[in-house]
């Protein structure tokens, strides 16, 4: 499943960390690709100990652990602390898959890429190019939103960053271990609470939507790991 969810961070607040990520203190983004992704890799990083990184990654955690599209989607189970990446003219990202696996610094957890995140912070009017393309059961999807929007798609997917052609494109990126591991029950899961908060919302039969959450919790009781 692939989503784009809106206004994760307000525009004031992608503009207020854009102006002190230009300032910061990058470092070529190779230190964390994989021995086959470093061929494909071009961009710089911001190091997960610097203290900026570690601010921003706090403020986006924060906001998404109370946001009811994020967690119905994701339900996580554990989320990598968001990691800062910046791609200048020329630079891009070619088609790869993400590692399985990635270790939380802090906690020296493991944690499985379940679900692929990327945060944008540049407007799309500040670059040209920089097109995150997604390969899914669909076909290709090119995603490139406004500042502050994320978009979630399966850890299990092809993806790449088209060159930036012009200006420079920002963005945070982590992933998420869900405790639904399977992305086609997480997205029929999603589907279902869709569905009964919609149905709470409207003057649908109280008994019926308390037996359509019964259904959904006893889903995720037989799915989950935890
Ligand atoms: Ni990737």
């Amino acid at each position: 499943m692939l989503l784009s969810i809106p206004d994760i961070l307000s525009t004031e607040a992608t503009r207020q960390i854009v102006k002190r990520l230009e300032q910061a203190d990058w470092k070529d983004g190779k230190g964390t690709a994989g021995h086959l992704a470093v061929l494909q890799k071009r961009n710089a990083q911001l190091d997960t100990a610097d203290p900026l990184a570690q601010q921003v990654g706090d403020l986006i955690l924060a906001q998404l652990s109370q946001h009811p599209t994020f967690i119905s989607a994701t339900l996580p189970l554990r989320i990598l602390p968001p990691m800062l990446n910046r791609y200048a003219q020329n630079e891009t990202y070619g088609d790869h898959i993400d590692n399985a696996i990635r270790t939380i610094t802090t906690t020296q957890e493991y944690l499985r890429t379940d679900i692929s995140a990327t945060l944008f912070l540049s407007a799309p009017e500040d670059y040209e190019g920089g097109e995150l393309v997604i390969n899914d059961t669909y076909g290709q999807q090119s995603v490139k939103l406004p500042a502050g929007h994320i978009v979630i798609y399966p850890g299990t997917s092809l993806h790449r960053v088209n060159p930036v052609t012009q200006g420079v494109r920002y963005a945070a990126f982590f992933w998420v271990q869900s405790m639904i591991r399977d992305d086609g029950q997480r997205a029929l899961l999603y589907e279902l609470d869709g569905s009964i908060q919609a149905l709470t919302a409207s003057s649908a039969d109280a008994g019926e939507i308390i037996r359509l959450s019964g259904v959904y919790h006893n889903l995720v009781r037989r799915w989950a790991n935890t």
